[in-house]
């Protein structure tokens, strides 16, 4: 089974941004952490980052045909992008909406997520146990 991971903008400054809020774990760290898990699942693996809205679309269009689930942290995206919820609808391939915190929890304008539209599921408020948890459901056919 393939599945590819994608984080939207700012993931990859995590261990420096807002640490009361996402930790003071590193981008590298939370790689790791969903290599190790998938390992153990016995998922082929592939982790992207982007900052760029448009980059996060191509991935998805590329992933069409070759990828069986996608676990997407599309961060500040999550609350503004179409172009992300049409390509997950476009692709049709299983897709499971990760936070690192809570975003219903915050700000008024974070309670809104357009990709959420499109996915099976969302985890949320877990840290980088919720990347495992949407392995695990996309591993368990996404039941
Ligand atoms: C986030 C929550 C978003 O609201 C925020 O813009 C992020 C990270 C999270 O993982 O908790 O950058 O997606």
């Amino acid at each position: 089974m393939k599945i590819l991971v994608i984080n939207g903008p700012n993931i990859n400054m995590l261990g420096i941004r807002e640490k009361d809020i996402y930790g003071e774990k590193t981008y590298s760290d939370l790689v790791a952490f969903i290599e190790k898990s998938a390992e153990n699942l016995g998922i082929t693996l592939e982790c992207f980052q982007s900052n760029s809205e448009g980059d996060i679309v191509d991935k998805i269009q590329a992933a069409y045909g070759k990828t069986d689930g996608i676990v997407i942290n599309p961060a500040a995206y999550t609350h503004t992008s179409v172009a992300i919820l049409d390509a997950i609808k476009a692709v049709n391939i299983p897709t499971v909406e990760v936070h690192l915190s809570d975003p219903d929890t915050r700000e008024d304008f974070r309670k809104i997520s357009f990709v959420r539209l499109a996915c099976k599921k969302t985890i949320k408020g877990h840290g980088f146990e919720g990347y495992k948890m949407a392995l695990e459901y996309l591993k368990n056919g996404s039941k």
